[in-house]
C-alpha cells in the first residue's frame, strides 16, 4: 500500500534549507579550488597563471556537483531510510518535466561556458608574441638538447639547458631525432608532443627567476625516466646575455687540442649521447648503452686487426655493427653527409670526439694514433 504523502506548498523553511544548501555548495566548491593548487610547482609563467584560473573555475564547478551529488546522498540515506517494521514499497514517481528540463539545461550552460573559456585560454597561451626569443629544442633518446641562433656570429650554440629571462616570451619549436617524446614544464604549465617528421610549437613567458625542471611526458624507451633537463630562467636581461656572450665566446675560440675540443662538444650536449651511457669525466649516468668509461683502452682490443682510432671511427657511424653483448641497437647512425639531415655529425666533430674517446683510458694517455685518425676522418671531408 502507499503511504499518503504531504501535499502541501513549498513552506518557508524549506526555501531557506535550498538557500543555504547551496550557499554551503558554493563556498565548499570555492574552498576545494582555492586550496588544491597549493599543491602545485610553483607558477612560473604567464601561461600558468592563465592555465591555473582555468583549472580553480573547472574545479570549483566539478567540486560543487560533487558536494550536491555527495551531500543528497548523505540526506536521502539518513532521512528516507526504512524505519523498523516498514514493509512497504517506495512512492512510484514517473517523470517529472519541470526537474528534467532544468538539469539539462544547467549543465548545457556551465559545458558552453567552460567551452568557451577553455577555447580563450587555449588561443591565448599559443598565440605568437612580439620579441618571441625562438629556441630549437631537439628530443633524442634519452635527452633534450637546446639550440640558439647566433645571427652575429652566424653560430648556432647548443646547451643541455634552456636558458631565458624574466619577462622574455620564449618560442619553442620541438623537433625529435627518433621517435615520439613530450616537452613539458611542469612549472611554466605547458605541454607539447614531438612527432617524428613535424616541427611542432609551444610558448610561454616566464615570471619568475629560477631553476624549474622539464620532463619528457611520453614513454619513449627505458631511458625515458631518466630524459630530464632544466630550464634557467635568469632575473634579466644583463644576466641572461652574459650566459649567452660565454656561450658564443667557447664556441668562437675551441681548445686547441681535439681531445679538448671533442670533450666541450660532448659536455655542451651537441649530441645526445648522455641519455644513454655512463661516462664519469662528464658526469653522465646513462643506462641503456655500454659504459664509456675506459673505452680508449678497449677499443684497442676489441676487433683483431683493428686500432683504436679504427674501431672508434666505425662504431660511430655505423654503431649497429659493433653491438657490445647485452646491448639492443639503439644508438642513432650518425652520417657525415648531409646537415639538414637527423642525425648529421660533422667530419670535424666525429674527428674531435673520437680524440677524446680515446683518453678514456686506465693512465690517462690517448690509446690512438691521431695522424692515422686524421687520415681516416680526411674521407669523409
Ligand atoms: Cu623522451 Cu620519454
Amino acid at each position: 500500500m502507499i503511504a499518503p504523502r504531504n501535499t502541501s506548498p513549498i513552506k518557508g523553511s524549506t526555501v531557506m534549507w535550498i538557500i543555504a544548501g547551496f550557499a554551503l555548495l558554493l563556498f565548499g566548491g570555492l574552498a576545494i579550488a582555492e586550496t588544491t593548487p597549493l599543491l602545485f610547482p610553483p607558477q612560473a609563467s604567464a601561461q600558468a597563471q592563465q592555465v591555473d584560473e582555468l583549472f580553480k573555475f573547472l574545479l570549483a564547478i566539478g567540486a560543487a556537483i560533487f558536494l550536491l551529488v555527495q551531500g543528497l546522498l548523505v540526506i536521502s540515506i539518513v532521512r528516507f531510510r526504512a524505519r523498523r517494521g516498514d514493509r512497504s514499497d517506495g512512492m512510484n514517481i514517473h517523470g517529472n518535466t519541470t526537474l528534467e528540463t532544468v538539469w539539462t539545461l544547467i549543465p548545457a550552460v556551465i559545458v558552453l561556458v567552460i567551452t568557451v573559456y577553455s577555447y580563450q585560454v587555449w588561443v591565448s597561451t599559443r598565440a605568437a608574441r612580439a620579441d618571441e626569443q625562438t629556441v630549437q629544442a631537439t628530443g633524442a633518446r634519452f635527452v633534450w638538447t637546446f639550440a640558439y641562433d647566433d645571427p652575429v656570429n652566424d653560430l648556432t650554440i647548443s646547451s643541455k639547458e634552456l636558458h631565458t629571462y624574466v619577462g622574455q616570451p620564449v618560442h619553442m619549436e620541438l623537433v625529435t631525432d627518433d621517435t615520439a617524446h613530450a616537452f613539458w614544464i611542469p612549472s611554466m604549465r605547458i605541454k607539447q608532443d614531438l612527432l617524428p617528421g613535424r616541427t611542432t610549437e609551444v610558448r610561454f613567458t616566464p615570471t619568475r627567476a629560477g631553476s624549474y625542471p622539464i620532463v619528457c611526458a611520453e614513454l619513449c624507451g627505458s631511458g625515458h625516466g631518466q630524459m630530464r633537463a632544466v630550464v634557467v630562467v635568469h632575473p634579466d636581461e644583463a644576466t641572461y646575455i652574459s650566459w649567452f656572450d660565454d656561450a658564443v665566446n667557447t664556441a668562437l675560440n675551441p681548445p686547441e687540442d681535439p681531445a679538448e675540443r671533442g670533450r666541450a662538444l660532448l659536455a655542451a650536449g651537441a649530441y645526445p649521447c648522455s641519455g644513454c651511457h655512463v661516462l664519469n669525466d662528464l658526469g653522465w649516468q646513462g643506462m641503456t648503452g655500454p659504459a664509456l668509461d675506459g673505452v680508449g683502452d678497449r677499443a684497442a682490443r676489441r676487433v683483431a686487426g683493428e686500432s683504436a682510432e679504427e674501431y672508434l671511427d666505425r662504431s660511430l657511424y655505423y654503431p649497429g655493427e659493433f653491438l657490445v653483448p647485452g646491448f639492443g641497437s639503439l644508438m642513432p647512425q650518425f652520417q657525415p653527409d648531409d646537415p639538414a639531415a637527423p642525425n648529421y655529425m660533422s667530419a670535424d666533430d666525429h674527428f674531435a670526439i673520437i680524440a677524446y674517446l680515446c683518453t678514456q683510458t686506465a693512465s690517462g694517455e690517448s690509446a690512438c694514433d691521431l695522424e692515422n685518425l686524421e687520415r681516416i676522418v680526411s674521407e669523409y671531408r
